[in-house]
């Protein structure tokens, strides 16, 4: 379990099905993943890949009190847009439209990032997102990302979310530069 000051974090687990679906369902969480709400089978699969993930790793939970906010992710790159390398790991957050824009997907990144660099001893985090994703980008750069690359994505979609046109991005933050700069 991880804290912030206004958040708990805590890891992924079979009774947290039905806030992932709350979350999943909404089309406008949903616009640049796949531009429509996920139906409950589809929460369900991805439940359970989203508990396969390797020790140390994995998606958190984030509760504000009693409330739930949204989750945070972290994991080892996975995926053809994300070369196997060791010491390195993917950041990414999904969180209920009610709690944007009050400054929890930065507080709980910069803990996952503090987490990723002081415990597990990682060299390098980064986060992609569509170029298009203007919150996601301001995100990354908020918790001290910067820029790394653009780039097309080698995933297959059957149906492109509007904006997918303009390809991915991608932030990073290595090992000195978080030292350099966490306070
Ligand atoms: C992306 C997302 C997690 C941002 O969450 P949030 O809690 O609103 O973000 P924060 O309040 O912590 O804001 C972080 C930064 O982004 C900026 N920001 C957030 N939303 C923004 C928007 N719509 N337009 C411009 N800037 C925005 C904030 O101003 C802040 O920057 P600052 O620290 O320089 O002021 C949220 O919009 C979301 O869940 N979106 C749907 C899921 C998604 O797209 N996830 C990413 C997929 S890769």
């Amino acid at each position: 379990m991880l804290r912030t000051p206004r958040l708990t974090l805590i890891p992924l687990r079979d009774e947290h099905l039905d806030l992932e679906y709350e979350l999943d369902s909404d089309p406008e969480v949903m616009r640049y993943l796949t531009g429509r709400g996920s139906t409950r089978e589809e929460v369900s699969r991805a439940h359970a890949r989203r508990m396969a993930t390797e020790p140390g790793f994995g998606f958190w939970m984030g509760f504000a009190a009693e409330d739930f906010i949204g989750w945070w992710l972290l994991r080892p790159p996975n995926g053809p847009d994300q070369p196997k390398t060791d010491g390195e790991a993917e950041l990414g957050y999904r969180l209920l439209r009610r709690h944007w824009r009050q400054g929890y997907a930065r507080e709980g990144s910069q803990e996952l990032l503090r987490y990723g660099f002081e415990q597990l001893k990682l060299n390098r985090i980064f986060a992609q997102t569509m170029a298009v994703n203007t919150p996601s980008r301001a995100t990354m750069a908020s918790a001290g990302m910067t820029f790394a690359r653009a780039f097309t994505s080698a995933e297959e979609y059957d149906d492109p979310v509007a904006g997918a046109d303009q390809g991915e991005v991608e932030y990073e933050i290595t090992r000195e530069r978080w030292f350099e700069t966490a306070r």
